[in-house]
């Protein structure tokens, strides 16, 4: 099972980083996921996280590139500040799914 769940993880990271949503990020598809999922943290800046609309929180994040904090936004992500659970603690996203929430934070952050 474990050994399972660990592959699942590096194909979904070779996936992303494989630039499989370079031309599929849709900001305004995003705004549902990111208000059920990603808000409870990401709309106060709890937690340690980058609160949404504050740039200079995010420029550092926006800096390596929407595959890359998507592929950490899929696995989880443990940074300076704080910590964010794979999919944000939502297992049921698609990675799809999850990538337009990032687009739509970004959006509203740079
Ligand atoms: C339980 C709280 C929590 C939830 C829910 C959450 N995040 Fe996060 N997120 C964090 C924290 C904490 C960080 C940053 C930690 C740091 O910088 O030290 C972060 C960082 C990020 C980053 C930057 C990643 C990088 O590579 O720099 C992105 C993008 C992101 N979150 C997207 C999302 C999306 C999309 C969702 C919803 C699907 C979501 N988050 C839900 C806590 C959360």
């Amino acid at each position: 099972m474990s050994r399972f769940v660990s592959a699942a993880l590096v194909g979904a990271a070779l996936l992303v980083s494989g630039n499989a949503f370079a031309a599929n990020y849709n900001a305004a598809a995003g705004k549902p996921t990111y208000d059920a999922s990603c808000a409870m943290c990401h709309k106060a800046g709890m937690m340690g996280a980058p609160k949404t609309g504050d740039k200079a929180a995010w420029a550092p994040h926006i800096a390596k590139g929407m595959d890359k904090m998507t592929a950490n936004s899929i696995t989880g992500y443990k940074g300076a500040k704080g910590q964010m659970p794979p999919k944000g603690g939502n297992a049921k996203l698609t990675a799809q799914q999850v990538a337009n929430a990032v687009a739509y934070m970004v959006s509203l952050s740079k």
